[in-house]
């Protein structure tokens, strides 16, 4: 199995790329299957992640091919795949590949609404909490859909005439949950209202390219979007949204080890609050044509609080990192994690490299410490995996973060972007 070595101390200097967001493009990708006509993404990243959605959607008679054009190309720049899904041939998503990746879940609506059923695996907890589907299938019976749970999966059925147009309102505001609503909405007959929808950029991403497919939605971006059902959708070129918790990482790596880093190809309003917070801790961050640069140099790292709550508050999905952060700053911090009950995971590992936290129920109490020092790691999830890498980066002397197949789940290229920033990092194979 592969392992990273990291040797701490450097400064970051230089610029990365971001990629295209994993987020956006796993759903993108679902929704291939509401069209017979191809639907052209660009900027996908490589990640085991799509790779694997690739090989579910060839399952259900997608066929998925990489531009030729683009392969073996750099990191700076993303693939273009052409998924085209003429024929569905299964309407059944098993056990063996939904439990290796949760999103798998959410064909069931492009399923549903084009082929009237879909029998999904239900996707069972994971590292970071027991992360229910309920709503999602509440979503579907709002549109008439018989809803039936048998012997582990979630079988769904559209009444006779196809999925109707109804109300969704959401108790608890769900990106899986909004995009299953929308990608079951767009071909059901009359309008949809979905109430509390997750206003996420991935959510606003997802319903451009419906749209550029033949859809009609309003207010993605908004928590209410309304969608009017069409009769068919077609094919689409588009191109994924730069992923924000990458570029929100590579920003918190350069305020903990210092130094002066463009991140190219993406953009502030993705993660405004991110960039607040990371303001207050001392880092300099600025807007520029084509990305945003972050510099630290010289001056202490400021503890600030945070409390993680849906777009736009400050993601979960930077939370692990932020805490790697927070080890090192001048003082103690408070980190209250809203999304998910068990997303903690990163606090005992990063304590194996020194830093010194506190659990209290939702709550981490950060007290930072002078000097990390590098240790043998593991972590159970991606962000919590980079969270450590983070760490690493300012530490003093070795760390080795085992189990790496998490951070190549969600993080294109990360060795390679972060040695072109004077980085010591070296994957070892095997
Ligand atoms: C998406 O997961 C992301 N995954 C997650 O990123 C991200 O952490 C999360 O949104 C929140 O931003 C992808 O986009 C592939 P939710 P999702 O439905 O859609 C509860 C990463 O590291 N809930 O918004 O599964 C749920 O338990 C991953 O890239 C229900 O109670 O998250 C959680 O507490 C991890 N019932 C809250 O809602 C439901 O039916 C938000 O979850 C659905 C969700």
């Amino acid at each position: 199995m592969d392992r990273i070595r990291i040797v701490g101390g450097a400064q970051l200097n230089g610029s990365i790329p971001i990629s295209g967001a994993k987020n956006a493009a796993l759903p993108l990708m679902i929704a291939s299957l509401l069209t017979p006509e191809t639907v052209v993404l660009e900027n996908v990243p490589r990640l085991s992640d799509v790779r694997l959605l690739m090989r579910i959607l060839g399952n259900h008679g997608v066929d998925a091919s990489i531009d030729g054009k683009r392969v073996g190309q750099d990191e700076d720049h993303g693939e273009t795949i052409r998924f085209t899904a003429k024929t569905i041939v299964d309407t059944t998503a098993p056990y063996e590949l939904v439990s290796r990746m949760r999103a798998s879940f959410w064909v069931i609506a492009p399923l549903l609404a084009r082929m009237g059923e879909a029998k999904v695996s239900l996707p069972g907890g994971c590292a970071i909490g027991t992360r229910p589907v309920d709503l999602l299938l509440m979503a579907l019976e709002a549109l008439g859909a018989d809803v039936q749970i048998d012997a582990g999966y979630a079988v769904v059925r559209a009444p006779t005439g196809g999925l109707r147009g109804g109300r969704i309102d959401f108790p608890k505001v769900t990106v899986g949950g909004t995009h299953t609503a929308l990608m079951a909405a767009v071909l059901a007959n009359g309008t949809t209202v979905i109430d509390n929808a997750a206003r996420e950029p991935e959510v606003v991403d997802l319903a451009n390219c419906l749209i550029a497919m033949g859809a009609k939605i309003d207010g993605a971006g908004t928590s209410r979007i309304v969608v009017e059902g069409v009769t068919s959708l077609g094919g689409c070129r588009h191109p994924v949204l730069p992923d924000r918790i990458e570029t929100g990482t590579y920003a918190m790596a350069v305020a903990m080890t210092g130094g002066d880093v463009l991140l190219q190809n993406t953009r502030a309003d993705l993660l405004q609050a991110g960039l607040d917070v990371l303001a207050r801790t001392g880092a300099e961050v600025t807007s520029e044509s084509g990305g945003i640069r972050i510099r630290r140099n010289g001056g202490g790292i400021a503890p600030v609080d945070v409390t993680t709550e849906p777009f736009p508050g400050f993601p979960t999905d930077l939370q692990a990192q932020f805490m790697a952060l927070m080890t090192r700053a001048d003082g103690v911090s408070h980190i209250r994690e809203t999304i998910f009950e068990n997303r903690f995971m990163h606090v005992s590992e990063l304590a194996r490299l020194g830093a010194h936290i506190r659990l209290d129920g939702d709550l981490a109490i950060v007290e930072g410490a002078p000097v990390l020092k590098g240790a043998p790691v593991m972590a159970t999830d991606l962000r919590a995996s980079v969270s450590l890498v983070i760490a690493a980066l300012a530490a003093e002397g070795e760390t080795m973060v085992h189990r790496v197949y998490h951070l190549d789940r969600g993080f294109e290229a990360l060795e390679k972007k972060l040695v072109r920033c004077g980085a010591q990092v070296e994957r070892i194979s095997g």
